[in-house]
Formats: C-alpha cells, structure tokens, sequence
C-alpha cells in the first residue's frame, strides 16, 4: 500500500505545490516511486510543474527522477451510484490507479475548502500543511484573542482536519500524523517569529500536530517552476558550486523530509 501525503491549507500562497513538488522529487531521487495528483483543478500549479519538468528533460536530453503526474480520470456520469458524488469517484479512481506501483502518493491541495481536498484529507497518512508567519494565516487554525494571545478555539481548517479524522477513526484506519511547516521565514521579524513559534507549539498540544520548520524566503524558488525544477536538481544542469542560500535551502528540505519522519526513509540527499 502506498503511503499518501497530503499538502493542504485552505489559504492560498502558502507554499503547498512548491512544497509538494520539491518533496515529491526528493523521494524520487532517493528511488521511491512517486505518484503525483493535483485537486487545485482550476489552477493545476503542481501537475503543471511536473509538465514543465517532463518538457524541460525533453529539450535537454536528461533523464531527472521525477514524480509521475495524474490527471483525475474522467467519469461517466451515468456510471454513478445514486446520491455518489462525482469528484469522490475521480479521487478513488485516480488513487487506486497510482497505488498500484507507488511507493508515495502525493496529493497537492487548492487553497479553498472544496469536497474534494476534504475528502483527500481523510486519505492522508501524512497531513502537511504549510503556514506563512502569519496570523492571518494562523486564524485558519484557531481564533486568537488580539489582547492576550489565548487561544480562544479550533477555526475552519483544524476542524476539517478533526472531521477526517474522526471518518478514519471509524473506517479503522491509522492516525493522520499531521506536520504544520513553517514556511517563507524572513530573516527579519524576530518578535513576530516568536510569538508565533509561540502560538504554534501551544496549539499544536491541543489539536495534536507537529510542528516543522520548512523554508526561507528565496526568491530560487519562483525561478525554479518554469523548467520543472527543484533545488536538489540543480546540480546536474551545471548550477552548482558554492551558492550559499542554495546549500543553506537544500539543507532546510533535508531537515523537512527528515521531520516527516516518513516510513522507511533514510535522507540521503
Ligand atoms: N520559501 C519561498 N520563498 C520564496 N517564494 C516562495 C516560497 N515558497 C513559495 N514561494 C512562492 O510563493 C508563491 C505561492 O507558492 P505556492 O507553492 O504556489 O503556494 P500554494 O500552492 O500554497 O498556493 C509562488 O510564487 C512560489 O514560487
Ligand atoms: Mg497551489
């Protein structure tokens, strides 16, 4: 059985598909099988860096490990169950096709509340979900109060987390290990990053997830979409050497897979 990741957060411009896209390549560098599927349907930004990938290989004559993109198969309408839900039958379709021969499933989200990222998520072993230093960003997962910084409850995203949750529990399914990322830290912002270090461990004992530290702001990584690629590929197009904030970045995705703490994996990249 595959092992299915999910990168999700309802909040746009968190980071997700570059994250899936710089962890699905990671595993297939180590030799993992990866499959790949994309429910931000509309803007596709995952399944497109994969594309962009496969087109660059294409012009250069290389041969890069690569995680296998999915399109979410078609469905014949009147081949629904009465009362089944389109998009449920695309998703299991689409993952029962890819688990056939992956060793790792990774599910990239839309930064919107849709029936199918809330379905996905109550397929996720591993739930990711990176969160800019923000508490814009941290009211997704609980309401603070602006005084003293208590928190006050769940908010709309940690209580979908909970719902699929619950809908493993009871189809006897093993726990979500839940990772929230801290992604695009400035250098700056001291105070900022502490309190909301501290916010994010205090809330992490009360929802149940994990807290790790994802990456910097880099400007690398706008750069890196349109030939597909990531920062651990970038030593086989000849852009090596001794670039600092590209050793500096590479060493925070090994520090992310390691924190994943996924089944099996040794880093060794
Ligand atoms: N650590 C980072 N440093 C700089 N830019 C980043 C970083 N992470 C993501 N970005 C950029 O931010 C934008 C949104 O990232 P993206 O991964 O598409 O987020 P999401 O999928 O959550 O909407 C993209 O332009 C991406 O290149
Ligand atoms: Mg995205």
């Amino acid at each position: 059985m595959a092992h299915i990741i999910v990168v999700g957060n309802e909040k746009g411009g968190s980071g997700k598909s570059t994250t899936s896209m710089h962890l699905a390549t990671a595993l297939a560098r180590m030799g993992w099988t990866v499959g790949g599927l994309d429910l931000d349907l509309r803007q596709k930004s995952f399944g497109r860096y994969v594309e962009n990938r496969r087109a660059y290989m294409e012009r250069n004559g290389l041969d890069l490990p690569s995680p296998a993109y999915h399109d979410l198969p078609e469905v014949d309408q009147a081949s629904l169950a009465p009362g089944e839900n389109v998009n449920d039958r695309r998703l299991s379709m689409a993952v029962a096709r890819v688990e056939k021969d992956a060793d790792f499933i990774l599910i990239d989200c839309p930064g919107s509340h849709t029936r199918l990222s809330q379905v996905a998520h109550s397929l996720a072993d591993t739930l990711i979900t990176p969160l800019n230093d923000s508490f814009v960003d941290f009211d997704l997962l609980a309401r603070v109060d602006g005084e003293t910084n208590r928190i006050l409850g769940p908010s709309v995203y940690s209580e979908m987390v909970w719902n699929a949750r619950q809908l493993r529990a009871q189809a006897g399914l093993p726990p979500i290990d839940w990772i929230v990322v801290r992604n695009r830290l400035g250098a700056q912002q001291m105070h900022n990053k502490k309190k909301m270090g501290d916010a994010l461990s205090n809330l992490a004992k009360r929802i149940g997830f994990r807290v790790a530290p994802g990456f910097s702001e880099r400007v690398i990584f706008r750069e890196l979409f349109p030939r597909g690629l990531t920062l651990l590929d970038l030593k086989d197009i000849g852009v090596g050497g001794l670039n600092l904030s590209n050793v500096a970045a590479r060493q925070e995705l090994r520090d992310l897979v390691r924190a994943l703490k996924l089944p099996g994996v040794e880093v060794a990249f």
